[in-house]
């Protein structure tokens, strides 16, 4: 009992925060009119093979999510000008996937008809996060897909989950990075490819950047080489088709040639906490005592004394970190090419995943 009790505290539903948006961008906040329930309900298919790869491997199934009426234009304008502004992330980014150049861009007094004709005529990347708590329908949509989720798949308890819906331009990318929560990117408009690589493997990702990146102290992009290439599984994706992986596995973007609407959701369940936790405190015996090669099991008596330690150290105000922000360079202009203006005073910026 006291052991389960002491499992439950440390292993429990408290999270750190486990993905970083900028701090300094501007935005207009507005309220956001609940709208009607949804009025279709989302399908997800997966066949046998599928169910049994869940989370294990790589795959690529089907939805209908492109079917709703909720990503026409008209549907993605009226939910760009009732969004909370500080939740919608504008980035620009280079051509070179080795080559990390993310640019964020305000937008405030941007309309939602302007941003969208931003996205179509430039080359830019709109990350509305949290699109689940500012509009209802998402949230149901959301509920649907991993109800049916769990429905499908033996033993998959998603305890929460939460989406971003991304708007791309043509052309656009992602660089290389790795997620620290479990996701799945539901494909709804346009076409884009996307490259995953293996999980957990320290020749694609290196065991400290993923601590880092759980802790929240670094952005989740990863350097990249195209060696890479010989492990990657790649996908083309279309309209009603998904894609996931196994959590933390590295991955990358690139569009083809029209805009791209996308729902990328994150899924929480006890095992991908237990990761979270152990990650994170692996990093807190790495940076303050100097501890190296710490043991990634994320099960066992190990797992459950470091957790514990780590977490009276840190409701001690002994592993304080320092959650990295980034500052806006850039301002989207429909008009202008690309979609997006240089500010005066860009400050300095790093990179920034969406
Ligand atoms: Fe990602």
């Amino acid at each position: 009992m006291i052991l389960s009790g002491l499992k439950a505290w440390a292993f429990g539903m408290e999270s750190r925060p486990l993905a970083n948006f900028p701090a300094e961008v501007s935005g207009n906040d507005r309220t956001i009119t609940e709208k009607e329930p949804l009025a279709w309900t989302p399908a997800v298919h997966l066949s046998a093979a599928n169910k049994a790869d869940f989370g294990l491997q790589s795959l690529v199934a089907t939805h209908n999510l492109h079917q709703s009426d909720l990503f026409t234009d008209s549907a993605l304008i009226d939910l760009l000008d009732r969004f909370p502004r500080q939740h919608l992330y504008a980035l620009s980014m280079g051509t070179d996937p080795a080559r990390i150049e993310n640019r964020l861009a305000l937008h405030d007094g941007v309309s939602g008809a302007e941003l969208l004709r931003a996205v179509k005529n430039g080359r830019l990347w709109l990350n509305a996060t949290q699109v689940d708590t500012a509009d209802r329908r998402y949230r149901e949509l959301i509920d649907h897909l991993y109800a049916q989720l769990a429905a499908q798949v033996p033993g998959f308890y998603p305890l929460a989950s939460r989406g971003t819906l991304l708007i791309s331009s043509p052309r656009a990318l992602v660089y290389y990075h790795a997620d620290g929560p479990a996701s799945a990117l539901w494909h709804i408009r346009g076409r884009k490819r996307i490259w995953i690589y293996p999980a957990l493997d320290g020749r694609y990702i290196r065991r400290e950047f993923l601590e880092d990146i759980f802790a929240g102290v670094r952005h989740e992009y990863l350097p990249y080489e195209s060696a890479y290439e010989e492990a990657a599984v790649s996908y083309e994706l279309g309209p009603g088709q998904w894609a996931t992986w196994p959590q933390n596995a590295p991955h990358r973007v690139t569009n083809l040639d029209d805009v791209n609407v996308s729902l990328s959701t994150e899924h929480f369940t006890p095992q991908t906490r237990r990761r979270s936790q152990v990650y994170v405190a692996n990093r807190f015996f790495r940076t303050r005592l100097g501890l190296q090669y710490l043991s990634a099991r994320e099960d066992g008596p190990l797992a459950l004394a470091k957790t514990v330690i780590h977490r009276l150290a840190r409701k001690g105000g002994l592993d304080r970190v320092k959650v990295a922000r980034h500052k806006p360079r850039l301002r989207v202009d429909a008009d202008a090419p690309g979609g997006v203006v240089a500010l005066d005073d860009p400050g300095s910026s790093n990179g920034f995943h969406p």
